[in-house]
């Protein structure tokens, strides 16, 4: 045996399709080829300049250090006096953990709440990531398929059915990528008080809170003060590539989390750090929510666009960037579909399969992650390859 092999547990975490789509996308460009971008999920704009302008300012002021493991405690109470205004909530900041992305909170998360063997029920489909880190901890994500006519976001009889002994916790998004669909607040003090009865933990991925286009949008912290929440500077901040998130745990849960902390990356980037205290300024806000806006216009055009082509989409699209679409009157095989639409007619979209397994042949993902132009270059293909002349 060969023993520097990775150990086999692990040939179940699969790489993103998303990936080689990326790839292939890119290949085709160097052979000249115009290829629209459908398949990234990262806001285009860049990072907005007052955030830009700081992060400049502390690497002149040589603030180039490690932080405390929980984050600079201006960031932390920033993010709690959102919490505040945007959900009439009051959380210490001491429940704040800043982290390296939504994906470094995730993980730690992952070893503070996941054990060998456990089952945490996923929706079905969910952010690919999130069942390989469950399964990183020897533990097995417990899907819960969810359909269009329940907003693919999961009940509790969903949930229940799912449910097994070994079952200790529960993970949602709202909105979810892929499917920009929300968990509306009777729903998700449904599931909450569900999990509570049960004994099961609750952790709710809220990173694209900010980028949603309806009234209401709760946090899971409204229902429940006990629940995990995973949130990030990458989306609605337009963050990607500085690696900024946080968390918010309960009181019980604060000085183990610190110690996984310390122990896991030792702080967040300081620069990043530094950079977002500008995130939460009346200017910037300003921009980010033009950008929003801007994402509203791209799906109200997208999903008009889309439904007359004849795929079938989500009733609403409530937040987030993506279009989830059934291909069915095309193709019952989104892999194909998606390399076909790549090779043939330059559009790069992801096959449902990144995301989940039930029905996932028939789903695409679809981002408006770029300009109405492009969009508009991308119907016009789908249009001509997909209805008769
Ligand atoms: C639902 C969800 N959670 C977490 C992440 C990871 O984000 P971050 O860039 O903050 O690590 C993503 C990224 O696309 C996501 O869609």
């Amino acid at each position: 045996m060969n023993n520097s092999a990775p150990r086999a547990a692990l040939a179940s975490v699969k790489p993103f399709r998303v990936m080689s789509v990326m790839q292939r996308a890119h290949e085709l460009e160097l052979q000249g080829k115009k290829i629209v971008h459908l398949e990234v999920g990262e806001p285009d704009f860049s990072t907005a300049q007052p955030i830009i302008d700081a992060g400049k300012a502390a690497l002149d002021a040589g603030l180039t250090q490690y932080t405390a493991a929980t984050g600079l405690e201006a960031l932390r109470t920033k993010i709690s006096e959102r919490y505040l205004k945007q959900h009439g909530l009051t959380i210490a900041p001491e429940r704040i953990l800043i982290t390296p992305g939504a994906s470094g909170g995730l993980l730690l998360l992952a070893h503070l709440l996941v054990g060998q063997g456990d089952g945490i029920l996923i929706t079905d489909p969910a952010y690919p990531c999130v069942r390989n880190f469950i399964r990183l901890r020897d533990a097995m994500p417990q899907l819960v398929p969810v359909s269009r006519a329940q907003a693919y976001q999961p009940d509790v009889a969903a949930l229940a059915q799912q449910r097994t002994p070994e079952t200790r916790g529960v993970w949602l998004a709202s909105p979810s990528n892929p499917t920009g669909t929300i968990l509306e607040r009777q729903r998700l003090q449904e599931v909450s008080d569900w999990t509570q009865r049960e004994g099961l933990h609750l952790l709710v991925d809220e990173i694209y809170h900010g980028l949603h286009f309806v009234d209401e949008l709760p946090s899971v912290l409204e229902v429940n003060d006990s629940a995990f929440v995973v949130n990030s500077f990458s989306k609605y901040f337009g963050m990607t590539g500085w690696r900024l998130g946080w968390i918010v745990v309960p009181e019980v849960a604060i000085e183990t989390a610190t110690t996984l902390a310390q122990n896991m990356y030792i702080s967040a980037s300081a620069l990043a750090q530094y950079a977002a205290l500008a995130a939460f300024e009346p200017a910037t806000e300003e921009i980010l929510n033009a950008r929003k806006e801007e994402f509203r216009r791209r799906r109200d055009y997208m999903v008009k666009a889309l439904s007359d082509i004849g795929f079938i989409l989500p009733e609403e699209i409530a937040g987030a960037f993506y279009v989830y679409a059934d291909c069915s009157a095309f193709s019952d095989d989104s892999e194909e579909f998606c390399r076909r639409m790549l090779e043939d007619h330059g559009v790069a979209m992801t096959p449902g399969t990144d995301f989940g397994e039930t029905g996932a042949k028939r789903m695409l993902r679809i981002s408006f992650t770029t300009s109405m132009a492009q969009l508009e270059t991308a119907i016009s293909r789908l249009r001509a390859a997909l209805l008769p002349a």
